[in-house]
């Protein structure tokens, strides 16, 4: 055990109301429109943490929700494979392999893929476009806060990762919309709101192979494609030019192993850091007095910023598949069952976070899984997505005394990504405050 972190005047430990019922379906996506059910997840940590979960469509999976065992299952990719696909979803062989990005493969083939774009991702490239997304970040923030109430999620959260997204692949501005909303249709597959197919409500025969069984798929590909032409014999320095690039054994992606590749960035690089700013704002809307301290001491603001992304853990799970019988925790695990990796879990593991319900804003050991941990599929876009985080609080924080709610977040219908579509707030700004009405907690 570690000792305990935070200092009384910086922590929240109320999360108790907000963890949901205790005896949810897991995989049912309509569950998750009312928020995570932490509760669940806890029991099952407690009682049963390699557990066994039927389904009525699919052929059953084993779920990870111990800490150690995720990081464990996540690092050995020799007996948990992503080769046969990395979503609860059953793909036949043949969609699997027209679906198929460096997601879906181990290394050492997945090396091959990721080498083509892992340069421009790395801590120390990101760190030079600081000054660049900060120009953006306060932009995107002094044109939203021209209103005095808005969305949080699309005036802000959703604006910033999008454009920068853009400017990394290189495609023009006014194409950030259309990508959004292409993205919002992949990872949003489940949700009425985002697609008109969503995949357990309709029938998605038609685009079983094409990724997330999305028609947006087929408009990126062709939108890729378009990107691809005005590169060729005159690459920039943009990823998509990389992508172009012969890989490590000198032949280049082909045309379909390139749409997915791009497809993945669509989907990877846009909701997920959204959502992630979107649940830190959500938690300071809840617990003002978190906002204060950070506010008043800005050299909270690098574990600040890692303690949002362990409690938002936006991706929840990845899926592995045995690839031999293995015993885990006493179960035996056959070759070929699915077995799921819930990093939202074990970010909240009371056997690796000292109170993991608490907020601490100055958590100094804080290794979470909200970006993969150990494993090779470490999230290619963590130092992007920090700095993005990093930027829309510290821009906030210079510009708005606080936020209050202005209306109740709506939560995105999926097992997959905890995200929140909506969340209204009113700005409250600087020097309108009158004394004695910003409630102190603790
Ligand atoms: C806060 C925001 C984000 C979260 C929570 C997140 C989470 C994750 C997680 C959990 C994984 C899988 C790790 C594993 O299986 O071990 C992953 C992989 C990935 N992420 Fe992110 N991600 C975020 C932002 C981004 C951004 C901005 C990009 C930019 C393009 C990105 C691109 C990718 C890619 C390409 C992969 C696959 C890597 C591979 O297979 O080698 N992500 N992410």
């Amino acid at each position: 055990m570690t000792k305990p972190t935070a200092t009384p005047a910086t922590y929240v430990d109320d999360y108790l109301g907000e963890l949901g019922p205790d005896d949810a379906d897991i995989t049912s996506h309509d569950v998750y429109s009312a928020g995570v059910p932490h509760a669940t997840f806890a029991r099952l940590r407690t009682e049963d943490p390699v557990h066994w979960t039927d389904e009525a469509d699919g052929s059953g999976f084993w779920s990870i929700l111990r800490y150690d065992d995720c990081l464990n299952v996540s690092r050995d990719y020799d007996t948990f494979s992503s080769a046969a696909g990395i979503r609860l979803e059953e793909m036949s062989s043949e969609e699997t392999e027209a679906r198929r990005t460096m997601m879906e493969l181990d290394p050492p083939d997945h090396t091959r893929y990721r080498r083509l774009v892992s340069k421009g991702f790395t801590r120390r490239t990101v760190e030079s476009y600081e000054e660049a997304i900060r120009e953006l970040a306060i932009e995107v923030v002094e044109r939203a806060l021209q209103k005095d109430a808005f969305d949080f999620v699309h005036d802000i959260a959703e604006e910033l990762p999008m454009r920068m997204l853009g400017r990394l692949l290189g495609t023009d501005d006014e194409d950030g919309r259309k990508l959004v909303a292409w993205g919002d249709a992949l990872l949003g597959n489940t949700d009425p709101d985002f697609t008109d197919f969503p995949v357990d409500l309709t029938d998605t025969e038609a685009f079983r192979m094409v990724p997330f069984r999305s028609p947006a798929s087929i408009q990126i590909f062709q939108y890729a494609q378009e990107q691809a032409d005005k590169r060729r014999g005159c690459p920039g320095h943009d990823v998509i030019s990389q992508l172009l690039e012969p890989t490590t054994d000198g032949t280049p992606l082909s045309d379909l192993e390139f749409n997915n590749f791009f497809t993945l960035l669509v989907a990877a690089g846009n909701d997920t850091t959204r959502y992630t700013m979107t649940h830190g704002i959500w938690t300071m809307l809840n617990h003002p007095h978190l906002w204060k301290a950070w506010q008043n001491d800005p050299s909270l603001t690098d574990t600040a910023v890692e303690e949002i992304l362990r409690t938002s853990s936006v991706t929840m799970h990845f899926r592995r598949t045995a690839t031999r019988d293995v015993e885990l925790r006493g179960k035996q695990i056959k070759a070929g069952d699915k077995v799921v990796v819930w990093f939202n879990s074990a970010n909240h593991d009371d056997e690796a976070f000292e109170n993991p319900w608490r907020f601490d804003l100055g958590r100094e050991r804080n290794d979470h899984m909200a970006f993969g941990r150990n494993g090779p599929h470490l999230c290619l876009g963590a130092w992007l997505a920090r700095m993005e985080v990093r930027l829309v609080f510290q821009e906030l924080m210079k510009r708005v005394d606080h936020f209050e709610p202005d209306g109740e977040p709506s939560y995105l219908r999926s097992n997959f990504i905890a995200g929140i579509k909506h969340l209204p707030v009113r700005v409250v700004r600087p020097g309108t405050m009158k004394p004695g009405t910003m409630k102190e907690s603790n």
